[in-house]
């Protein structure tokens, strides 16, 4: 039986491209931190919502769609951010109701995994949250102060590894062009620091992780957007920007030969399509990108860029 009463959701919610058929729970609205390109802090108050009205909304869901669900996502930005107690409760009370769900996924700000310990996380990751989706960015701290991310190379190194001790899955993404377009400079450390980054955690089994990278967008209401109008701020073309990943990728080089690290590039803001593993398919993924670089016919159009 469907029933009428609907799922609460304060609009717009924030989760990855890949949580696209999951069930999406609104735990959290907004987000505690203030990045500068971000639009998920804008227009909410952040709050840690009532649990009892959480879990109202999982018997809703349950009503509507029971064996069906396989993957339960936990909104909004920064879902990790919730006290230890509450986020296991609702873990515990969400993967007992729905018999067939696989796992809870959430947006992790590296700061908020570090403040959790490992056998907090370990819980966690007992009671079913088995993805966390860290925002990276870059592996460069000059350039994570600019964009006021809160966090350094060193603590996603330390977010990273404990949480492939607690057996929760990493996806962790980057921001190609987050330099812009006024330092050469800056956009090779930036390649450089992040591939070194991405090679420090790789794990020495053959567990899946994923790393992706986005294309810098610039939303209306971000204190880019004011840099941009102010002419602070000038963003970086296609070409560069392929250029910028490439040498990211020239630079990945795994301790463990037989990581299963999920490359991707293929969200709606990239120029180009791009999806492998690293660091196997190293010389195809750069044969691609070589091909976009000089054929800029190829690209997706501005206008058919989004977030
Ligand atoms: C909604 S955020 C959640 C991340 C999480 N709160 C954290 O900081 O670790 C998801 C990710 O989308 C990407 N993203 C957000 N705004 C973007 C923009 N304007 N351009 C490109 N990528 C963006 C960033 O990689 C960001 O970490
Ligand atoms: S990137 Fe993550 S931490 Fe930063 S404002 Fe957006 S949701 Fe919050």
């Amino acid at each position: 039986m469907v029933s009428n009463q609907s799922i609460y959701y304060c609009y717009p919610v924030f989760r990855p491209p890949s949580e696209g058929n999951s069930l999406l729970i609104q735990l959290t609205e907004g987000c505690t931190y203030r990045c500068d390109f971000c639009v998920s802090n804008l227009r909410k108050n952040f709050k840690v919502r009532n649990l009892d009205d959480v879990k109202k909304d999982l018997d809703i869901a349950y009503r509507n769609y029971s064996t069906h669900v396989r993957k339960i996502f936990f909104l909004d930005g920064n879902a990790m951010v919730t006290p230890t107690e509450k986020l296991l409760e609702i873990t515990n009370y969400a993967m007992s109701k729905f018999p067939n769900a696989q796992r809870v996924g959430v947006y992790a700000h590296a700061k908020d995994i570090l403040k959790k310990s490992d056998d907090q996380l370990r819980d966690l990751s007992d009671a079913g949250l088995k993805i966390a989706y860290v925002g990276f960015e870059s592996g460069n701290d000059y350039l994570l102060k600019q964009i006021h991310k809160n966090a350094t190379k060193e603590d996603y190194i330390n977010a990273a590894r404990k949480l492939m001790k607690a057996n929760i899955t990493l996806s962790a993404t980057f921001i190609n062009g987050l330099g812009g377009s006024n330092n050469h400079d800056l956009s090779k450390e930036h390649a450089i620091e992040s591939a070194d980054l991405v090679n420090k955690i790789c794990p020495s089994d053959n567990r899946l992780w994923y790393i992706s990278f986005l294309s810098l967008m610039i939303p209306q209401g971000t204190v880019l957007y004011e840099k941009k109008q102010n002419n602070e701020f000038n963003e970086m073309n296609a070409t560069d920007i392929l250029k910028e990943l490439k040498m990211f990728i020239e630079k990945i080089e795994f301790s463990n030969k037989e990581a299963n690290c999920i490359f991707r590039s293929n969200h709606a803001s990239n120029y180009l399509p791009i999806k492998g593993t690293l660091e196997k398919d190293k010389e195809e993924i750069l044969e691609l990108l070589n091909y976009g670089i000089s054929h800029k016919d190829i690209l997706r159009s501005e206008s058919y860029r989004g977030l």
